[in-house]
């Protein structure tokens, strides 16, 4: 690949395309979409989100990734750069955005690091769903145990940043993939063996139209954006160290398929032995730490499979979360002239000092409300709500008007590209993309 004006690049096509799913797929796939899809009736959220985000996140990741390597620049800078200055405020609200959804993401992540270490040890294999309910309550309450789990995942994202873009960050990616894909596969295999459990893939594909509700079609577009990291810096940093000898229509639908992939992977890991073994599929935020370990429990060698069911968890939410803080690290370097490993270190001391309030809002600073919230949900509530809404809004106006030109050479550059396919994408980012995001904005405020 070629240089980058001193910029970070990525050393192969494979690696930008792996490091980009890698932050795509995270806990939305494989936590947050199994619960939403088992309380959102299964297919009735399943379906639209896949024809969502190819009319649309697809698009606005395609055109996302393109201001970032047309302006070579993450988002602190690169609205700046295509249309002027003043701009640079609304990039400066999507780089806090990436930031503050780290600041909560790495408490979960700190969760998945706690049932691995579990799991090794054998701990938690019960089936009284109460019981692990009563544990997982217990868990996220205690704050020593949260904040070092915390610290611990936190650690490791930055311990794979300090390598940097090729040695770090696509290295880590190119083995970790692989071998989430693989995970997921051995455990589908093993729970689709299991009697019932067709019952669950019933749930998650066969068409029922009563399902659908307005509710549901608005979930499945907000899991969308979330699933494919949209709008938060992340994916603009990922495209500007993106050589322009590669193809990025190409690479964006290898993104996205990956993801929506993952999202059904995710899904199938858990619905058909959930449904097998009569447990809730609507279980909610507690279906991967309070349901699965009692399905875990009952099957042969499952102290194994949740092993490697809890270590998806890590791989998927680490890959994640080194994208965040790789976003907000290179901001600090491109806007303060900071050395990496001087950004890495704010970056660690800043991201300590958020999560550790957001790790104590499930024990002893759950009382503690703002607007009727804790900390750990306003942060989710700002950045879902409020930043990633007008950081997608300004990305569709900027491709989309701004910019259009200049989006319009990066669809055709290394892509002998149709015509319908351009036209296509003029009419997704001008016209249908600002506007469901206007919709889904409005709902979550008034909602
Ligand atoms: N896509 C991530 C997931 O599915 C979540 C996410 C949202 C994210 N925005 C992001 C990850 C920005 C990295 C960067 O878990």
């Amino acid at each position: 690949m070629q240089e980058n004006n001193g910029r970070s690049t990525w050393g192969s096509r494979l690696g930008f395309i792996l490091a980009s799913a890698g932050s795509a797929v995270g806990l939305g796939a494989i936590w947050k979409f199994p619960y939403m899809a088992g309380s959102n009736g299964g297919s009735a959220f399943i379906l639209p989100y896949i024809v969502l985000t190819v009319l649309i996140g697809f698009v606005l990741l395609f055109i996302e990734m393109s201001i970032g390597r047309e302006a070579r620049a993450g988002s602190g800078q690169a609205f700046g750069r295509l249309v002027n200055k003043r701009w640079n405020c609304v990039g400066l609200l999507s780089v806090l955005t990436g930031f503050l959804i780290l600041a909560f993401y790495q408490v979960i992540g700190g969760w998945c690091l706690n049932y691995m270490f579990d799991a090794c040890m054998g701990h938690g294999l019960i089936t009284d769903t109460s019981k692990l309910g009563e544990y997982f309550g217990q868990f996220v309450s205690n704050g020593a145990m949260s904040i070092t789990m915390q610290l611990s995942f936190l650690a490791l994202t930055a311990g794979v940043l300090i390598f940097g873009v090729q040695k770090g960050i696509e290295r880590v990616s190119k083995i970790l993939m692989p071998l989430l894909f693989v995970m997921m596969v051995v455990l589908i295999v093993r729970g689709l063996m299991l009697d019932g459990a067709w019952k669950g893939v019933e749930f998650m594909f066969k068409f029922d139209a009563s399902a659908f509700t307005s509710g549901s079609l608005l979930n499945a577009l907000g899991f969308s954006f979330f699933s494919l990291s949209l709008a938060s810096g992340a994916m603009m940093n990922y495209g500007s160290y993106l050589g322009d000898d590669v193809s990025m229509p190409r690479s964006v639908a290898w993104i996205s398929f990956l993801a929506v992939m993952a999202a059904l992977l995710g899904g199938l890991m858990i619905m058909p032995a959930v449904f097998a073994f009569g447990l809730d599929p609507s279980a909610g935020p507690g279906l991967t730490f309070v349901t699965m370990p009692a399905v875990f429990a009952q099957l042969p060698m499952g102290q194994l499979l949740a092993v490697i069911f809890y270590a998806c968890l890590v791989v998927a939410a680490l890959t994640s979360a080194i994208s965040i803080m790789e976003m907000s690290v290179q901001y600090l370097i491109d806007r303060f002239g900071m050395s990496r490993t001087g950004s890495i270190t704010w970056n660690t001391v800043l991201l300590v000092l958020l999560g550790i309030p957001c790790a104590l809002s499930f024990g002893s600073m759950s009382d503690v409300l703002f607007f009727g919230k804790t900390f750990f949900d306003i942060l989710d509530y700002m950045t879902s709500n409020i930043g990633m809404p007008i950081g997608g809004l300004a990305i569709a106006i900027v491709g989309g008007y701004l910019a259009w030109p200049a989006m319009r050479k990066q669809l055709h550059m290394n892509e002998t590209v149709p015509a319908w396919l351009e036209s296509f994408v003029k009419i997704s980012i001008k016209f249908i993309s600002p506007a469901v995001i206007v919709v889904i904005a409005l709902a979550g405020l008034l909602g």
